[in-house]
């Protein structure tokens, strides 16, 4: 069954990942049911290989598994968007479906200048009108303010999360609320006096959500050092969140645990959520964090015009504190291994084995994966530099889940504790 049916057979590429045909894909936007039918919004510049220039692709599905590839739902129109329709969120309201994004403004130069915050809504989830610029541009903050996030209080007003990057060049998550949903009052940083080692000096695609009763801030962080000696932080920009207390009355949120990576891979980033009809919550990520060398050298851009792919769908749970991740039912496929057969892993399929044994698996030219103990790792022959790179987790690694597509592999370990994916070519 191919995963977007109406790609023509020669485009259809991936088998599990939603990918571009043409262009660039980077973040999954505005992800949402709405009207009996799941929305996947991306970023996408159908125009280059590059940032230069974004609009909201658009996938839909009624299933979450086999996926129609729809017209651009959003692109640039007035002063305020004219480069770019810039990362954000939707939120469902008196049956209507909202977005909300940044709009972005280049110079003749081509350097982006502004950013506004913007909103679109929708009565059919395919043809939007928009609403334009919801509020001034914040004092203190740069002009890197964007990717909105909104939802429903407890107590009944709205409010939305922003990545910002201060006049002081630290990180921050900014919060706005309203009473209405038109007219919206800045509260301030949500972090303040928090989190001070995992701010960079910006953050991206912050998301409040609630998963099993706790509350967790997922946010990506530009900017951290790395720290090799933990395996933390190693790629160009990373994700993680925090499990923690949001106070609607100061608009505060209190961590109650540590920052976690969302995935121990190479290049997952910029992740979303939707609440599906079940209650579920599931995440999808870019899997495309890479430096501009890497990214101008992928192997799809000159076999097929196109580069990055969006991770699979995966249901998120909270398990004592940590958050634990696991592919969503509709798409699993699952082949059982023994450990004489695990070779097989390395063709396009998804696979689950359960051994104590050490064990090595090769992906394509470029990609090894190792067990040795208690330990897991990725090990990546960066293919524009001929350099090694390791990536790596420590847990029960007995119990493996792959999901291996046409150049990335995701794999699932340690009761879902630790995820690691992976491009390879
Ligand atoms: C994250 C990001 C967002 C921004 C978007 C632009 O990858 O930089 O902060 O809205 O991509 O494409």
């Amino acid at each position: 069954m191919p995963l977007v049916t109406n790609d023509a057979e020669q485009q259809r590429y991936e088998n599990y990942h939603l990918y571009p045909t043409e262009g660039l894909l980077n973040d999954p936007n505005g992800l949402v049911y709405f009207k009996g039918k799941y929305h996947v919004f991306y970023q996408l510049n159908p125009k280059a290989c590059d940032h230069k220039y974004k609009e909201w692709g658009h996938f839909v599905s009624d299933d979450l598994k086999t996926w129609e590839r729809l017209e651009t739902a959003l692109e640039p129109s007035l002063a305020d968007d004219a480069a770019g329709i810039y990362s954000g969120a939707a939120y469902v309201k008196d049956d209507k479906l909202y977005v909300f994004y940044t709009g972005n403004v280049r110079d003749a130069e081509g350097h982006s200048v502004a950013s506004a915050q913007m909103w679109a809504v929708s009565e059919d989830g395919v043809h939007f009108e928009k609403l334009g610029t919801m509020f001034p541009h914040p004092e203190g903050y740069t002009k890197d303010v964007r990717d909105p996030m909104v939802w429903q209080g407890e107590n009944g007003h709205y409010f939305m999360v922003l990545g910002a990057r201060p006049d002081n060049n630290i990180g921050d998550i900014i919060v706005y609320e309203s009473t209405d949903f038109e007219n919206w009052e800045l509260r301030g940083s949500m972090i303040e006096g928090e989190l001070a080692d995992v701010r960079g000096y910006m953050l991206e695609c912050p998301g409040f959500i609630e998963v099993d009763g706790k509350q967790i801030l997922m946010f990506s962080p530009q900017g951290l050092e790395p720290d090799h000696a933990n395996h933390r932080y190693e790629n160009i920009h990373n994700t993680g969140y925090v499990i923690g207390h949001f106070d609607e009355e100061t608009a505060h949120f209190t961590p109650e645990s540590e920052f976690k990576e969302v995935d121990d891979g190479f290049e997952f980033y910029a992740p979303q959520t939707m609440i599906a009809p079940d209650g579920r919550r599931i995440m999808w990520g870019w899997a495309g964090m890479m430096t501009p060398e890497r990214e101008a050298s992928t192997p799809t851009i000159a076999d097929a015009g196109w580069v990055h792919v969006l991770t699979v769908p995966r249901e998120l749970h909270v398990v004592d504190n940590v958050m634990t991740q696991k592919p969503i039912d509709e798409i699993l496929d699952v082949t059982e291994l023994e450990a004489h057969n695990l070779q097989s892993t390395t063709a396009v399929g998804q696979y689950h084995f359960n051994i104590t044994d050490d064990w090595s698996l090769v992906f394509g030219d470029d990609l090894r994966l190792e067990r040795r103990g208690d330990e897991l790792s990725m090990i990546r022959n960066q293919w524009e530099s001929g350099e090694y790179e390791i990536r790596q987790v420590n847990g029960d690694v007995d119990d493996m889940l792959l999901i291996v597509d046409v150049d990335i592999v995701e794999v699932y370990t340690d009761q879902g504790r630790k995820v690691m994916t992976a491009r390879y070519f």
